[in-house]
Parts: C-alpha cells; structure tokens; sequence
C-alpha cells in the first residue's frame, strides 16, 4: 500500500491514467459461455447391456488393463532403476483426485498437458525410460490405473490463469465446422444429443469416462483415439494424437464434463 500511495503521488496525470490502465488491462478472463448447463454423463446414453458391464468390475475388460498399469506402477523401469512407487508411493493415496484436474498447466513446460504426457514426461525425465506411445496398450493401461483412484471425483480442472490461452484454443477447435460434412463437435454432441445417428445414439459427448473400454475394438481405448474417430466421422483430416491441438481440446472437453464423477474406466459399444 505504501509503496503504490508514494507511486501515486510522484506521478502526473497522464502517467497515472496509463499506471490505472495498466493495473486494469489484466483482470480475469471473462467466464467461458457454457453451452451445456448441466452435463450428463456418457452412461446415461449407453444400453443397460452396457452399463451391466461397466457397473460390474469384474465383468469390466478395462480391469485387465488395470491390473497392468498396477504392475507397470511397481516395476522399476529405465536406466534410473526406478519405478513409479519409487517416488509416488502408493498409487491410491499420490494419485487419488489427479485424473479430476487433468489435463492441466505445467510451469516448467509453459503449456497444458494431459495425463498421458504427464506419464511420459516422468519417464522420461525422472526415470530414464522412453516414452510411451499414446493410446498404446501401456499407457492406456497405466491411465486407467492411476484414473481409477479418482472414480467417483467430480472432474475439476483449472483453466484459470496461464491456462485460460489453452482452453480457448481447444474452445475455438471445438466449435470449428471441419470435414466434408462442414460440422462442428457441438452439431452432434450439442444440437442433437439423444437422437440416433446410424447404430449410435448420440451422447454430449463428455469426457469423463475415458479411457474406455470399448466393446467395438475390443480394447481400452484413450479419448484421443475417440477424437479422431469423430473426426473421421466428419470425413476431416484429425490431428495426430498427443498433439498440441488435441491436447487443448481435451482440456475443453474436461471443462465442459466439470462436475460429472470420473467413471474411468467406463465401457462403450
Ligand atoms: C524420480 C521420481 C519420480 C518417478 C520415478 C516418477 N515420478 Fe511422477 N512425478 C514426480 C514429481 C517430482 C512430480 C511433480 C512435478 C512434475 O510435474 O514433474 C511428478 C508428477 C506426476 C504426476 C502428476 C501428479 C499431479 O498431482 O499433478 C503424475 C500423474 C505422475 N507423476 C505419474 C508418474 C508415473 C505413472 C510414474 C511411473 C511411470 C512416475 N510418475 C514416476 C516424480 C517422479
Ligand atoms: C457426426 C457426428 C459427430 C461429430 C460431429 C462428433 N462426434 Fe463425437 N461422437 C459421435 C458418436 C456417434 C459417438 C459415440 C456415441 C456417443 O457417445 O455420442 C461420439 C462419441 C464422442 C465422445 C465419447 C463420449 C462417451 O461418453 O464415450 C466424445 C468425448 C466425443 N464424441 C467428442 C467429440 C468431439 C470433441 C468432436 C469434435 C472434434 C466430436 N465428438 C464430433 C459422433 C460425432
């Protein structure tokens, strides 16, 4: 206070117009419009055959997949002969709520990543190990371990701040009309929720469930390989997985689902 008062004082009119302009030009981001007021989860869209699946984790494939990443977790791995465990201890307590505010900013790499990178960078940088392939069994594997110990957690990300420039571009990517079919994701997943498009029946398409067990590939699948199945279904060209493009738009995507309970990992036709 004293400091900004002797400030004030010692400056002319138009240098303190400029400090007042200054002070205000920064404020906080203007709220995000939300489309979807009260996000529904991709279970209420799915058939009870699916759901019985889902609801049973013995029955839930995703389990198998589960299993691995436990093992992977206590396995050391990479030239540092170390293993998650090593530095996280035990994965229900260091991981419990991380899947509910992820993808998120991280200072030392200026930008938003998701779980998947996060994973990576810790191999590679803490472990010694290479990366993982996105969507590779592997990571898919240690993705819906560590997103299990958030099941039931209310998704929450922070797009405050240095991430807000993030979430807008993933914003931007989703209400882009692309692809032959000249659609947005929000022209399915906003304006036509409920209804069916050819086998599907078409949900807001929330992200809370990922990774998924998917029946049709008969495998976990991550929710960037769901993107660029979207993608596809617009006869567009998808980013690569792990791109930054797709990356801001998973961070959108876990903003619109804020609020919905983590089911990782859910199971879908
Ligand atoms: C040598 C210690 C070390 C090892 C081994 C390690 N990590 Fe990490 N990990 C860290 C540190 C330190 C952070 C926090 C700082 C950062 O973001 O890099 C972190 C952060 C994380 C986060 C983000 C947590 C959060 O609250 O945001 C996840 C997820 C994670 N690690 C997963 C893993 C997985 C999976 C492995 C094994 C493949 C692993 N880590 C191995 C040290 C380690
Ligand atoms: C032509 C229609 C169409 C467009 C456009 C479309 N999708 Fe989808 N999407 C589907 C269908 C069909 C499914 C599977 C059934 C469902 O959950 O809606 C799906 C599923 C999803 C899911 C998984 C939901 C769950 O609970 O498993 C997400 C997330 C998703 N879409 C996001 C997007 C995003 C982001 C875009 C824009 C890049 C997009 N979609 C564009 C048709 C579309």
């Amino acid at each position: 206070m004293a400091r900004r008062a002797a400030f004030l004082a010692g400056a002319g009119a138009a240098a303190l117009a400029a400090g007042l302009a200054l002070a205000q030009a920064p404020g906080p981001a203007p709220e995000p419009h939300r489309t979807i007021t009260s996000p529904e989860s991709g279970r209420n869209y799915a058939t009870p055959e699916t759901l019985a699946i889902q609801d049973d984790d013995f029955q839930n494939p995703a389990f198998l997949w589960v299993e691995e990443g436990e093992q992977a977790w206590n396995h050391p791995a990479g030239s540092a002969g170390q293993s998650c465990a090593s530095c996280h201890q035990d994965a229900t307590a260091s991981m419990r709520g991380v899947r509910a505010r992820y993808p998120a900013y991280n200072a030392a790499k200026g930008r938003v990543v998701t779980l998947e990178q996060q994973v990576n960078i810790c191999r590679t940088e803490r472990m010694g190990a290479p990366e993982l392939r996105i969507d590779s069994r592997e990571l898919n594997a240690m993705t819906a371990f560590i997103g299990l110990q958030s099941r039931g957690m209310p998704m929450n990300v922070d797009i405050s701040g240095p991430a807000r420039p993030f979430f807008d571009r993933g914003e931007e990517f989703y209400n882009t009309r692309r692809g032959q079919l000249d659609m947005r994701c929000g022209s399915c997943h906003e304006d036509n929720y409920g209804r069916s498009l050819r086998a599907d029946l078409l949900s807001q398409g929330m992200s809370n469930g990922f990774p998924t067990y998917r029946l049709k590939e008969q495998r976990v699948i991550s929710l960037q390989f769901r993107l660029q199945g979207c993608v596809n279904d617009v006869r567009g060209e998808p980013p690569a997985m792990g791109s930054e493009e797709f990356t801001n738009l998973e961070f959108y995507l876990a903003w619109r689902a804020q609020g919905l309970p983590v089911e990782t990992p859910s199971v879908r036709r």
